[in-house]
């Protein structure tokens, strides 16, 4: 089996709200889609490099991405929702024999290589969706509708719950067939789907957790590029 990587860095980050796209915003002096990248690049799924990688770009950063990432590595402008960047990709990736897919958030910029072979290998061993989950320390409520308080529906069951990351792998043909599905609603962010697994569910298909890892934390608010500084050093190669 032939493992690629598909990169998703075309977010603005408003929630991070920095001048800068939130895959160029520097973490110990380098872009963050470059950490991201170059902890693709090491891992070896299935005992081998990736064999391609696409990332797909803010329309108006696309020249400064290339630059960044050089020419084995293709980028590609990124649409509206992350879930039209990531058809943008699937769209843009080789034939070349790949059928697993790996699909990552630049925004995951330090997740370790041992946690992308682990979900590359899960797929290989035979499920065609899945994800990354750690359980959850926070006790979580379901609440109905309100203003600025609201009323308690249930409590979760804590024991059940995974807090789920990228990478997420595939069977390309599932994730060809997912995206194709919801294609009527990659344009708008009320519908889209916030991960690639959820197309998959959306078709009645199973998914499978894996044992997440704390170093693929997302970097959404300022707080969380704190944060990002002691994971790169962490994991620093
Ligand atoms: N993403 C993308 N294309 C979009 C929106 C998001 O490729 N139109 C990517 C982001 O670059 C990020 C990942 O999807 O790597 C997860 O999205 P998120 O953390 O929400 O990033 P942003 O959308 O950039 O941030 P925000 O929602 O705060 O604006
Ligand atoms: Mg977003």
């Amino acid at each position: 089996m032939t493992t690629a990587a598909i990169l998703t860095a075309a977010g603005s980050g408003s929630r991070l709200g920095h001048a800068l796209p939130k895959a160029l915003v520097p973490v110990l002096g380098e872009p963050v889609v470059v950490h991201a990248a170059r902890r693709l690049l090491a891992a070896r799924p299935g005992g081998a490099p990736l064999a391609a990688l696409v990332v797909s770009a803010p329309a108006d950063h696309v020249d400064a991405f290339r630059a960044l990432l050089g020419p084995d590595v293709v980028v590609v402008p990124g649409g509206p929702t992350r879930q039209a960047s990531v058809a943008a990709s699937l769209a843009a990736l080789p034939d070349d024999g790949i059928d697993v897919v790996l699909v990552h958030d630049a925004a995951r910029p330090f997740a370790p290589a041992d946690l992308i072979e682990r979900v590359a290998a899960a797929v290989r061993a035979g499920h065609d969706a899945v994800v990354p989950g750690l359980a959850v320390t926070d006790t979580i409520k379901r609440v109905g509708a309100g203003d600025d308080g609201w009323p308690v529906e249930a409590t979760v069951a804590r024991g059940e719950l995974r807090a789920v990351q990228t990478p997420q792998g595939f069977a390309r043909a599932t994730l060809e067939r997912a995206h194709a599905a919801a294609e009527q609603d990659a344009g708008d962010e009320s519908v889209a789907a916030s991960d690639d697994a959820g197309l998959v569910e959306r078709l009645g298909l199973p998914v499978w957790v894996v044992p997440g890892d704390e170093r693929a934390a997302k970097i959404t608010t300022p707080r969380d590029l704190a944060v990002a500084v002691l994971l790169a050093t962490d994991t620093k190669d």
